[in-house]
Order: structure tokens, then sequence, then C-alpha cells
């Protein structure tokens, strides 16, 4: 709910307050972000108190020698009026001069959350308000507008800007956030999840100091080095008790996340687009959209924190036809057979996986006309006849004889030299002028920025979609961009931002008139796992890394900020990673995502096979629970190499999934115990398998002791029934 009243903004959601107001001099003053406050008092007694000018202070305005904005928490700033800080945007105004000055002009609030016109959005009709402030520079026809939705049920704060160019010259953006909040610090830490290429989503802490930290990304796209997903939590923060802020972001191009611990104790949280090579031309009249940036408040701990991101991001992100449905068991045939396959063996594979259960059958990499290894075939939609001789057309529809789906990978983005694309069109991939591109997986980026490249990802991939009658698509991405240039734009500086509308566009113009196929992004694995990518296809592929003990860390990180329902993870084969582990603790680890195979069924023992059937039974008795559960994290991977357990609470707590897992065991410990949570205190619960009834205050008080649990690499499920 949002209410006004003199000049103070007040948004409640359900568990949480945040207050603005206007200040004497029209400045937009933050006041409060946390748990939600009692109705009905006076929050402007709240404000900051001018206060006395000190040594090297800016004065804003003669009139008042104690208005100093270094010392305020702001909503969003300008340069040049005294505050130090960074500023959330950087414009070249019509004059040449950085500086600017935005004051509050007026306001509306509207129901549902407003959708953009270039960029994907958060949505809901009925069940989010937004409040739109618009902001006029002091001297300049150069308007902000700040867009705050408010999901009441889901205790998230969504926010981003629009820049209106009054002026009849063109402005030059060079920086311009989503989002700012100033909040006094209150010892925060910073937690961010970081890695690379097959160790995405490594949770890092830190204790904020003064000056800036920041968590960004330049690869072209969210990257799996740092995650747009950011928290500041307070010192003492646990999984279930203490403040917890976490911000992310609905875009997959460069993103900025930043937080500066200022000379004053004031923390300022910034998000949005990377400055890093940004330089958008705004020529008179235009609007400039940026990004819609996540926020998220929780008393209670990072678990609920999570909680919330991931039932936004279910209920008002995710879209279409998959939207919060079970996901299809599937196999791919990827880690099974690499480029080495034809149609027997994919039959052979398909069958097998059909016996055991599974649903979907996905034919990865290799498909394509002289895509023997990844030096070739890239940019080109012909099928290999004779890997293929029945054409994708037969073999789809031999699998859906079968009584399974069909999936295809695509990696339409890219191109290899030895490619019939490339020989016909070199001038579609990105390439600086007088320099010679650099490959990187044998491969080229091509030029979403151009109109002819968008035309032909959305004629080819969607001609195979549809003669190949395809269920599920895994859209591939395997490198960083380098040589980012477009000859067709007057500023480099947008490039990075145009490729991906660019890309928002194609996959619009190839999602939205087949709804019914099941998306699943991929980029080298997390390299692009963001709520934008996720607003177009419900899922990602993790990882290309999917040995179950890095599996834990890869999972867990990524669970913080991102739901699980989003999260691609499968059963890999006994002996990818060169450690051996059982088919029962790589399943179980896989079941905490979306849930398939990555191994060739044909190559299994009888048992293993047995095994598998009961596995696929036992995954869809509990997948409700899984993707539609409340996700608890209760031993970190990153505390301590040896345990970790996690766990599902259905939302009317009627059920619940413990799941516990050995690293490296201990040797002699003999008392293990796990604390569950979020179960209905006064209910009384069945342990399967031990078949016992305990309280679900028992169970999260006393733990529950993990028995025989002493070997590495072990797994133990332990589900709860309420009586
Ligand atoms: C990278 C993906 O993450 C893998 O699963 C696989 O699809 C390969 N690309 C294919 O080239």
């Amino acid at each position: 709910m949002i209410l006004h009243d003199q000049g103070v903004f007040r948004l409640d959601t359900d568990h949480t307050t945040y207050v603005l107001r206007i200040t004497q001099f029209s400045h937009l003053e933050h006041v409060y972000y946390g748990r939600r406050l009692p109705e009905g008092e006076d929050l402007s007694v709240l404000a900051h108190r001018n206060s006395i000018m000190t040594g090297t202070s800016v004065m804003y305005d003669e009139s008042d020698e104690t208005y100093c904005l270094d010392n305020l928490c702001l909503e969003w700033s300008g340069i040049g009026m005294g505050d130090y800080r960074m500023s959330p945007c950087e414009i070249v105004m019509p004059g040449g001069a950085y500086g600017c000055d935005f004051l509050y002009q007026d306001h509306s609030i509207v129901e549902g959350t407003p959708q953009m016109q270039t960029l994907p959005s958060s949505s809901s009709l009925s069940e989010s308000q937004t409040l739109v402030l618009s902001l006029r520079d002091r001297t300049l026809d150069v308007r902000v507008e700040l867009y705050y939705a408010v999901y009441e049920a889901c205790d998230v704060i969504t926010r981003r800007c629009v820049v209106i160019n009054g002026e009849d010259k063109t402005l030059s953006l060079r920086r311009i956030m989503s989002m700012s909040i100033d909040m006094p610090d209150r010892n925060f830490s910073l937690v961010t999840f970081d890695g690379g290429w097959i160790k995405e989503g490594n949770r890092h802490d830190r204790a904020l100091a003064p000056g800036i930290y920041i968590n960004s990304s330049t690869t072209g796209w969210s990257s799996n080095r740092h995650n747009a997903g950011f928290i500041l939590r307070a010192d003492d923060t646990t999984e279930d008790r203490g403040d917890a802020y976490g911000f992310n972001l609905i875009y997959s191009g460069n993103h900025y996340g930043a937080v500066e611990l200022s000379n004053h104790s004031l923390v300022r949280v910034q998000l949005g687009i990377n400055p890093h090579c940004f330089d958008y031309l705004l020529n008179t009249g235009n609007r400039f959209e940026t990004p819609e940036a996540i926020m998220t408040f929780s008393g209670d701990g990072l678990n609920r924190m999570s909680q919330q991101f991931h039932d936004f991001v279910n209920r008002h992100v995710v879209r279409g036809e998959w939207k919060e449905r079970g996901r299809p068991v599937l196999t791919n045939n990827w880690e099974a057979t690499f480029f080495r396959f034809n149609h027997p063996k994919l039959m052979a594979t398909a069958r097998r996986a059909k016996k055991l259960g599974v649903e979907l059958f996905v034919l990865d990499d290799g498909w394509f006309k002289g895509r023997d290894d990844d030096t070739a075939g890239l940019g080109d939609y012909a099928v290999n006849k004779r890997k293929l001789p029945f054409g994708l057309a037969g073999l789809s529809r031999r699998i859906h004889r079968m009584g399974m789906m069909f999936g295809l990978w695509f990696e339409p983005e890219m191109v290899n030299r030895n490619s019939d694309l490339f020989r016909a069109h070199p001038e579609y991939c990105l390439t600086t002028p007088g320099r010679a591109p650099a490959l990187s997986r044998n491969q080229l980026v091509l030029n979403l920025c151009l109109p002819a490249v968008r035309e032909y990802i959305v004629e080819n991939v969607g001609r195979i979609l549809d003669e190949c009658s395809v269920d599920y698509v895994k859209w591939d991405c395997n490198r960083h961009i380098s040589d980012a240039f477009s000859p067709s734009l007057d500023s480099q500086g947008e490039f990075f931002h145009r490729y991906i509308i660019g890309l928002y566009e194609v996959l619009d113009r190839i999602f939205t008139p087949r709804p019914h196929i099941l998306f699943e992004s991929c980029s080298g694995g997390g390299g692009r796992f963001d709520p934008g990518m996720l607003y177009y296809m419900p899922q990602t592929w993790c990882s290309d890394n999917t040995d179950p003990v890095d599996r834990l860390k890869i999972q867990y990180g990524t669970s913080l900020c991102l739901p699980i329902a989003s999260m691609g993870s499968h059963v890999q084969a006994a002996r990818n990673a060169g450690r051996v582990t059982s088919l029962a603790y790589r399943a179980d680890i896989a079941m905490a995502g979306t849930f398939g195979y990555e191994l060739d069924p044909t190559k299994l023992s009888a048992d293993e096979l047995d095994d598998i059937k009961d596995i696929n039974e036992q995954f869809r008795a509990w997948q409700p629970l899984i993707q539609q559960g409340d996700f608890y994290r209760l031993l970190s991977p990153f505390d301590s190499s040896q345990y970790v357990a996690w766990m599902f609470v259905s939302p009317d707590k009627s059920e619940a999934l413990v799941q516990c897992f050995t690293v490296l065991a201990e040797p002699n410990r003999w008392d293990l115990r796990v604390y569950p949570r979020g179960l209905d205190p006064d209910a009384l619960y069945e342990v399967e398998d031990w078949a016992v009834e305990l309280h679900g205050d028992t169970i999260m008080h006393a733990g529950l002791r993990l028995q025989m649990f002493g070997w590495d690499f072990m797994s133990r499920n332990l589900y709860l029934k309420r009586v």
C-alpha cells in the first residue's frame, strides 16, 4: 500500500515499510527502510535534523546554512551541489556541464506495475501498486521519473528510472542507475556471489569499510564472475535471524552494484547498468528506461529474504504457460555423447530414458551441418544429414511417438568462422574496425544491434521450432563479448545496452508466439543467470559443472537470490569429475532444482537402472514441494566443507523434505544433528523412515540426529508429514 501525506510517502508491504519525503528544497530524502512500522504515526519526525555545517561541507542554499546534501540520506542525487558520494547519474547536460540537481515536481500512484517499452519488467495487475515521482533539473528541462512498484505479499519493492530530455540539444548519459538509496550504517556486511565458468555462485562476505565496493560485470552478460544479486546484512545476521537487504536486477547485460560507506557513516547502495563504456545519446523529446531493480528486506534472516526473492521471481517475473508449473524430468545427451552421436544412438538413449520414467529428451550441441566439434557450423541451421538422416523432424516425430517431449539446443547469438553464415555475411559478427576479432571457443559473437542479424535468428530458430515440433529449447551462449562495436550506432557507448535490447527483442519474437515451449537459458552454465533471462525463460542451466560436491556450493550460493524452480540441475555419470560418488548422492543434489540427467542411460548397470526408476518416481512425488515450497538453508558448504543441509517446506506446512549431505565426513563424529526450520510448531509430524511422531517445535529445537552418516559423499533425505 502506498500512502502520501504532506510530502511524506509511505510504502508498506506485509512485513516491511519504506519511507521517503520531500525536503524543504524539494530533494527526495530517504527516511526509512526495514521492518513494518505501526500505522498512523507521523514519520516525518524521523527525517534528518539539519546539522551544523562542518569544515569543508558545501552549503546547498545560502538561506539555510545547515542544509548540506552530503549529510542527507537521499533517494536520488545529482552532481555539483555538495553531495560527494557517487551520484546515480552522470549526464552531460546541454551546455556541456555535468552539474545537475533534480527536484521533486509531482507524483502519481497507479494500480499495477507500468510496463517498459524496451526492457523486461515485473508484472502484476492486482498485486502491486506503483508510485511515480517526477523530478526535474533545477534549471534545465531534463526530467527523471522514479518508479517504485510495491508488491505487498512478496515483501518486495522494485525501483527503476526514466530520463526524459525536454531540451533542444542531445544529452549524453554516462551513468544512470536504476536505484540509489542511503541508509545509516549498522555494521553492514556485503554478500556477493562470485566465481567463473564451472564455479558459479560462490558466496563471499566482507564487512563494509569506508570507500566503495563494486560488484559488476563487463563481459556483456550478467556474468558468472559476479552475479547481479547481492545482499547487505547486519553483522550478526544469520540464515534465521537479523536484518538483510537483498538486491537484484532484471537485466542480462553488464550490471553494476555499488555500496559506498561515506565519511558520515551513511551507506549508499546503487544498482543499474554498468557505466563501463556506457555513453547513451538521448535526443530531444526521447526517454531512456533503466532496468528494474528488485529490493527486498527481511528482519528474520537470509532464509526469509531468499524466500521473498523466490516468490517474487516465480510469481511476478516468470511468465507464460510454464510459470509455477512442474517441469518435466529430462535427459540431455551432451555429457553422454558430446558431438559423437547419430540417429540410432539418440533413439537408443531416448528409449532407455523413457523406460526409466524420463519425460523429455533433449538433443544438445552438434546437430547442424559440419558441427562435429566446436570449430564449425555455428550460425547455420541446416541439419547434419549424416548424423540425422531423417532430419530433426524425423527424430522429433519418433520421440513424440514414444510418448516423450522433444527438446533442442541452439546457440543463436554466435557464429563459427567455418560456417556458411560467416562466409556469406562476415559483417554480421562483432569486429572492431581495423582489428581481427578475438575468438573464444572458436566462435565470434553476432551483432544483435543489426536488424538483419535479429531477423536471421528469429526466422531460422522459429522455422526449426515449428517444422520440428520442439517442446523445449536450451538457448546457449558460450562466450563473453569482445570487439564491442556496431557500425549502426552513433555512440559506441550504447553498444552493450543496445545488444541486450536486441537480444530481448529476438526472445520476444520467438517466445511470445510459442508460449507452449519451455525455454532454458544457458551461458556455458550460469554466465547469464539473472531475472532478465528468467522473464523469457523460466529456468537457467546453473553450471557446466555437474559434479555433485561442486554443485553443493553452486546451488546453495545461487539460492540466495534466485529461485530453486529456476535452477537447472542434472545427474551426471559417476566419474565425470574424477570424483566417484553414488547415484543416490548425485540424484539427491540434482533434485534441488529442475532435475534431469546428463549421462548415457544405455551404459548403466541393471541396478542403476532400477534405482533411476525409483529416483524418478520419488522426484515426481516431491516435485511440488521442491519447486513450490519454501526453501531453507540449514548447513552451509561455505562454513564447513563437511556437512551441508537444506530443506523444503510446503506452503501450508503440511510436509517437508530435509536433505543432508556429507562432503568429507569427520572421523568419530557420532552426534550430528540438523535443525529443521519453517514447520508448524504446534503440529505433529511423522518423520518417515523413523516411524516416529514429533511436534514441529520439538523437531526444530531438539533437531534430528543423522544416524549412519559417517562416510564421505553420503546423502540422507528426511521426509516429514503432518499427522
Ligand atoms: C555449454 C553448455 O553449458 C553445455 O551444457 C552444452 O550445451 C555445451 N555448451 C554445448 O556446446
